[in-house]
């Protein structure tokens, strides 16, 4: 057998990045096995259980027998839960037979829409900053990744007509959508997501809509998907959700899409040459917690909206969020690269953060801090971020 460093690695592969939250956490690894105790406010991962209702129902369900293999396109009874969560919550009526898909999490969600309508050369605009974890799909996919720069409004941060149509080109071809918008915290109000529609529509993009912080909002805040303020973009819209963070089931890797049948079908065959979807009893459980009460979700938002309250309270550099569980922190003033500023935050402070400019050039001068953990954690982190903060202010 040769040695690793003899093989000879498909190409695709040298285009592929570990997540700036992935990278963060080997160094983090390093630095406390070497004997350093650091307080994370970094991951997006929430720190309840998930709920019993929704355990036990994934416990009867195996008892029961579902350890078989699931239908691939999601066993029948989620994608029922899956439709009558869409018509519940985003008044979007969706076929379970045909157009919507189970997916092992948003993230394989996001990765057969990709895969489904990208055509090598492609350009995919991102808005920037975002979430970094649409670049390597776009490159896997063959794409090109183009940002849209975005503005901060009104102490938000927001995608102009004029921003949008600045990234557009010819071989322009997908739009991918985050709102609510990890990391900046925007929710996209109803004039936004028209402007976005529009811009779909003129310049004959497909839109991918990611929806996966959906029940995370405050402040009188609500999420709306794209899709019900433009029925018009259902025909060019794949729409995709997962459990993760609205039930706190990162772990359960089960998420959601839904589409035109025709994508949802490709993606379907993608699927079935990779994962092959979620356990099967883990998506009954799924179904359970889709179509059962929702006071679990509520309990677990107004918890995240007392820790947000905590952060603003404490950091003047706080740009509130309007949903999601994660805040900026605005050092622009300061000058100085957000890479530094959490690096020595890391070092010399034991807090750990996520750069801006991890998300895009957009998000140079801010850091991400997550209250997604609560309780001591935030609260040493945030005695730790303070004090930091004030010394290394210049
Ligand atoms: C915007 C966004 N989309 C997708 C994902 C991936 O979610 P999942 O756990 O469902 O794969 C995340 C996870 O942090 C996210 O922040």
């Amino acid at each position: 057998m040769s040695t690793s460093s003899s093989v000879n690695l498909a190409p695709r592969v040298a285009d592929l990045r570990p997540t700036a939250v992935n990278a963060i956490l080997a160094e983090v690894r390093a630095l406390q096995s070497a004997g350093q105790p650091l307080v994370s406010l970094m991951r997006g991962e929430p720190d309840f259980p998930t709920p019993p209702h929704i355990v036990a129902a994934a416990t009867r369900a195996a008892e029961a027998g579902r350890t078989g293999y699931p239908d691939n396109r999601g066993e029948l009874v989620l994608r029922e839960a899956v439709a009558e969560k869409l018509q519940r919550d985003n008044a979007l009526i969706y076929r379970p037979d045909t157009e919507i898909l189970v997916t092992t999490g948003a993230t394989f969600g996001i990765y057969a829409a990709l895969m489904a309508l990208v055509h090598p050369g492609d350009e995919v605009l991102l808005p920037d900053p975002v979430y970094d974890a649409y670049q390597s799909p776009v490159r896997l996919a063959g794409g090109v990744c183009r940002p849209v720069a975005s503005s901060i409004i009104d102490g938000r941060f927001t995608l102009t007509p004029e921003a949008l149509e600045a990234a557009w080109s010819p071989r322009a071809k997908l739009l991918v959508l985050n709102t609510p918008w990890n990391p900046v915290g925007s929710v996209a109000s109803t004039a936004e997501l028209q402007v976005i529609a529009d811009f779909c529509q003129r310049r004959d993009l497909l839109l991918l809509t990611d929806e996966i912080y959906e029940a995370i909002t405050y402040d009188g805040h609500r999420h709306l998907s794209p899709l019900a303020v433009s029925p018009a973009l259902r025909e060019r819209a794949v729409l995709v959700n997962s459990l993760s963070k609205t039930y706190s089931m990162t772990g359960w890797r089960v998420g959601y899409c839904a589409g035109p049948a025709t994508v949802i079908q490709a993606m379907y065959l993608i699927l079935a040459q990779s994962s092959r979807g979620p356990a099967t009893f883990l998506q009954h459980a799924a179904a359970a917690a889709l179509t059962g009460s929702q006071e679990c979700v509520g309990e677990m938002v107004s918890e995240y909206a007392r820790r947000r309250q905590q952060l603003l309270a404490a950091l003047p550099e706080v740009m509130a969020p309007e949903g999601g569980f994660f805040v900026m922190l605005d050092l622009r003033k300061w000058a100085m690269p957000s890479h530094e500023i959490q690096r020595r935050l890391m070092q010399d402070y034991g807090v750990v953060t996520v750069h801006g400019s991890a998300y895009g050039p957009g998000g140079e001068g801010t850091l991400r801090v997550s209250f997604a953990s609560g309780g001591e954690t935030l609260e040493r982190g945030v005695e730790r971020l303070s004090l930091g903060l004030r010394e290394l202010r210049p």
